[in-house]
């Protein structure tokens, strides 16, 4: 699959059908996490594969969004912030956030490669989810994705902002890129 095709492909699955992905697959996509660039180069994200249905009942409950019960495997992302703060101090907490997201990124789009569904879970009670998942206080938990193929249902494409809304030229705010000068009568 063409980058622009899985890009303008990916989009957020809450209805899988009962075929169950090889875990083999979705090792390969959680691979492609390591690619992401790092503060520093340090690589702050650990992963969690899960296929307990129990756990994944709790992780569901602790989300409190039931369409995760419906997935046979889990990728969960962590972050262990202790070498990215001590570089790069309170900055560090942003650095992990935004490497987490240009990890989730490729992750997501090779799901999107691959054929498989997910959802990224960013809405969670943190406590619980910590000890559904057996993770310590220092470790933290960037987000969930239940893993599956779509259920596909007729829906709307989703609409995407359009790119001159908001995109500025030299200054914030300003909408027109200057002329360039060559120097030439
Ligand atoms: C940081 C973040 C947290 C999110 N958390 C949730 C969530 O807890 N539950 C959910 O159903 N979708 C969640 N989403 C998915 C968004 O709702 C979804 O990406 C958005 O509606 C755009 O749709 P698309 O992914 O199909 O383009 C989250 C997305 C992001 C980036």
């Amino acid at each position: 699959m063409k980058l622009d095709e899985a890009i303008q492909k990916r989009h957020s699955v809450r209805r899988f059908s009962d075929k169950k992905p090889d875990w083999r697959t979705i090792i390969e996509c959680i691979d492609s996490a390591r690619y992401a660039p790092m503060a520093g180069n340090i690589f702050s994200l650990q992963f969690i594969l899960v296929d307990n249905p129990e756990t994944i009942s709790r992780v569901a409950e602790a989300a409190a969004q039931d369409f995760i019960k419906q997935a046979k495997y889990l990728v969960v992302f962590c972050s262990n912030p202790t070498q990215t703060t001590r570089y790069y101090g309170e900055r560090g907490y942003d650095y992990l956030r935004q490497q987490a997201g240009a990890a989730i990124q490729n992750f997501l789009l090779k799901i999107t490669e691959k054929g498989l569904a997910t959802c990224w879970i960013g809405h969670f009670e943190n406590t619980e989810m910590k000890k559904a998942l057996g993770i310590s206080s220092k470790i933290e938990v960037e987000a969930i994705f239940p893993i599956g193929y779509e259920h596909k249902i007729k829906a709307k494409p989703k609409k995407k902002c359009n790119l001159y809304n908001i995109l500025y030229f030299n200054k914030y705010k300003n909408k027109k890129m200057n002329k360039i000068k060559t120097g030439l009568a």
